[in-house]
């Protein structure tokens, strides 16, 4: 089995705090890894995510977002998750190809179908074998999420485009995070990510333990 773990959630769900931490125990544990981030972990992704993530001078529909996110999977899977797969590396990533279902399918409405077909083609197959979701209601994450981005400082504030979203389309990326979980019970573990940072992190390691043991 591909030695792929993906963390996914809403908005301030904690996941980038948790994969940090995730982190320290695999290093600790001795288990080879290497840590990457969707938009992201390539040049080219990395450029991809300004335009996605950072408010531009120019209009981005959903139909261009999806493809824009797919042109950054497609360079990352091949250029850095495929390597150090082979490489014998576990690969933790932060957001893959859940992550375009839930918000480009159940939060902007494009045909969940078609971003099944097309996650397949932009991640040459490859499915995450344990999927970690952080879940909490939109309020809670999103509050968490402008007061990261407010004490961040002018760099981070720029990467606030999905955070200026309605609540309802986040309240929507969850629910439809959730079905997706309700889907593949055996691919999805679900965290309640309103709970402390120490508490989540053990759970989590709970995961990873019977992950790499298993
Ligand atoms: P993050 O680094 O804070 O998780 O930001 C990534 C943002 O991009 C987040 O708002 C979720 C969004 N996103 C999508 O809309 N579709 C995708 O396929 C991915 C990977 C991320």
């Amino acid at each position: 089995m591909e030695r792929l773990i993906t963390f996914e959630g809403t908005e301030g769900c904690g996941k980038t705090t948790q994969i940090r931490m995730a982190g320290e125990y695999l290093g600790q544990r001795r288990v080879p890894f290497i840590i990457t981030a969707e938009p992201g972990g390539s040049a080219l992704g990395n450029r991809i995510r300004e335009i996605l993530l950072n408010r531009g001078p120019y209009e981005i529909n959903a139909e261009a977002e999806l493809f824009l996110f797919m042109a950054a999977r497609a360079q990352h899977v091949r250029e850095t998750i495929i390597p150090a797969l082979r490489s014998d590396k576990l690969v933790i990533c932060d957001r893959f190809s859940d992550a375009t279902l839930a918000y480009q399918g159940f939060g902007r409405g494009l045909d969940i179908d078609f971003i099944r077909q097309i996650n397949l083609f932009a991640s040459a197959s490859l499915k995450p074998a344990m999927t970690i979701l952080f879940d909490l209601p939109a309020e809670e994450g999103l509050m968490r999420a402008k007061k990261r981005i407010a004490q961040n400082g002018k760099e981070a504030s720029a990467e606030d485009r999905f955070e200026q979203e309605t609540l309802a389309f986040h309240r929507n990326i969850r629910e439809g995070y959730l079905s997706l979980a309700r889907g593949e019970p055996g691919r999805f573990r679900i965290i309640d990510g309103s709970k402390d940072i120490s508490a989540v992190h053990r759970e989590v390691c709970v995961h990873m333990e019977a992950f790499i043991t298993g």
